[in-house]
């Protein structure tokens, strides 16, 4: 406890960022620091599990300790441990649920183990203070597409997820491929600002009727395919056309599904989470369509919106608000479902 407010520590080290965050009575964020491997990744071109791996062991220690330095507490003040156990490169998240496990031991308090999905959900948690299931969520990240009837806290239904790539996949695949590198999403949604959205045509995936799953995988041929054929014919690749389109392509269908899931369940709210969540057409469009059906749009920040320790917090404080707790058998889940 500090200053008579419940402390929840959370820990995430899914894939490549070393992340915790500490959080007052389940929702004040009290602590939020990311260290991002991202740069010795980017020399690979992705990210590389055996690297991250090792890399989570060599900062964990120092994260947590400035992070408990910037919520200006110390490891007595806080009651309860969350933990992302999956999904995840498993190598990775046995680094943090083994940290987790350890302080839990120690200092006798309580361990939840949070699927990484449902943490995405919680981000929002922090900063729209009002908000409450139930709602739509639309997850969109680097591994997971999905669209969520979210009925309670850490209590969802999946409509429907991607059938091939995930939506940053597919931003990072067609940004290799167009020259932009890595992380892809980020550089595709900045090229896309001076480009032309209707300057090619990328084919929709919408699947069967009333379907909630995608499939992006297609797009990377699609972009190889225009590349090839414009270079056959000596004409000269605009990029930030060929972002602007892509992006369009990815986002109509992310938006069309999420409002007409939203529609068809009586959702009033669209909640979004994942790292593709901070990209600005997605976040323009779905305002702009959800607004002609009265329903409002809530995402997090983008600090918010990529992996970090405070959404699992925020999560693991409301499991226990529902009595759930992991033991010390707690293992690395790479493949959870939602
Ligand atoms: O949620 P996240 O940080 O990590 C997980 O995958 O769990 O998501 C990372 C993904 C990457 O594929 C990245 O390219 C994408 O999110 N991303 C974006 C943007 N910012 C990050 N995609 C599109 N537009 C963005 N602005
Ligand atoms: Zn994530």
């Amino acid at each position: 406890m500090l200053n008579g407010k419940h402390i929840t520590l959370g820990i995430e080290s899914s894939c490549d960022e070393t992340a915790i965050g500490i959080v007052a009575n389940g929702r004040e964020m009290l602590a939020n620091v990311i260290s991002s491997q991202i740069d010795i990744h980017t020399e690979y071109g992705g990210v590389v599990p055996e690297i991250a791996s090792r890399k989570h062991l060599e900062n964990i220690n120092a994260v947590i300790d400035k992070a408990l330095e910037e919520a200006g507490c110390t490891i007595d003040d806080v009651d309860l441990i969350g933990v992302a156990y999956g999904p995840g490169l498993v190598g990775a998240l046995l680094i943090g649920v083994a940290a987790a496990k350890a302080i839990a031991y120690a200092k006798d308090i309580p361990l939840v183990g949070v699927n990484h999905m449902h943490g995405h959900i919680a981000a929002n948690y922090i900063e729209h203070l009002e908000l409450e299931p139930p709602f739509m969520g639309l997850v969109v990240s680097g591994g997971h597409t999905n669209i969520i009837n979210v009925k309670e806290y850490n209590t969802c239904e999946k409509l429907g997820g991607t059938r091939d790539d995930a939506a940053g996949e597919a931003f990072d695949k067609v940004a290799r491929v167009i020259g932009l590198g890595y992380p892809g999403g980020p550089k595709v949604d900045k090229a896309a600002k001076s480009g032309n959205k209707d300057a090619v045509a990328f084919k929709r995936v919408y699947l069967e009727n009333g379907s909630y799953d995608f499939s992006f995988s297609g797009l990377k041929t699609q972009a190889l395919n225009y590349i090839n054929t414009e270079r056959q014919t000596g004409r000269e690749i605009n990029v930030n056309d060929l972002a602007a389109s892509f992006q369009e392509a990815v986002v109509e269908v992310l938006v069309n599904k999420a409002v007409g899931a939203a529609l068809e369940f009586g959702q009033k709210r669209i909640v979004m989470a994942g790292g593709v969540s901070s990209n600005s057409r997605l976040r323009e469009l779905i305002t702009e369509e959800a607004a002609k059906h009265g329903i409002e749009i809530c995402v997090p920040s983008p600090i918010l919106c990529t992996d970090n320790g405070v959404m699992i917090a925020c999560s693991a404080y409301y499991a226990h608000l529902k009595g759930e707790s992991s033991g010390y058998d707690m293992d690395a889940v790479p493949g959870l479902e939602f």
